[in-house]
């Protein structure tokens, strides 16, 4: 199974409404796709982990790179995995310009429950970061 993490930066076109359209576009097809992973946005970057079958990884890929509503995507970390680290697909989220609070921390905390230890340092101290 391929596991992809990358991080880019929201642009203009990405407005509050946005991330509820993300959300359930993103339900629908990962779950079609089987693919499982965690999107966490704090306000200004976007952080996601992907995982599944090479072939649809590959797919979802592209087609959210294409998106305008986000730019400057670099991949962080591109490795094969045996089993799942993240169990469903699931998105966290801060509100604009709000910091990260204990509450964003520990939602964080749980959803990496089963990543490997730096996949979830990655995502804990990006939790940590200040939107603003
Ligand atoms: C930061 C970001 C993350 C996204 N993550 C996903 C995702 O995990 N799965 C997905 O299908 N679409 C995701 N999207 C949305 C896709 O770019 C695209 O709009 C969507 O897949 C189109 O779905 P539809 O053709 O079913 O409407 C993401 C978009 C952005 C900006």
């Amino acid at each position: 199974m391929l596991q992809l993490i990358y991080i880019s930066t929201a642009t203009p076109a990405m407005r509050e409404p946005e991330l509820t359209r993300i959300l359930s576009a993103s339900r629908r097809n990962n779950a079609r796709d089987g693919i499982s992973g965690l999107l966490f946005f704090n306000g200004r970057r976007f952080l996601q982990a992907l995982e599944g079958p090479a072939a649809v990884v590959e797919t979802a890929i592209a087609r959210i790179k294409a998106d305008d509503r986000h730019a400057a995507v670099v991949t962080l970390s591109r490795r094969e995995v045996d089993t799942r680290e993240f169990g469903d697909w699931a998105m966290a989220s801060l509100g604009a310009g709000e910091a990260a609070g204990q509450a964003a921390i520990d939602r964080v905390d749980a959803l990496t429950i089963d990543a490997s230890p730096s996949v979830r340092a990655q995502f804990t101290s990006f939790a940590r970061l200040q939107s603003a």
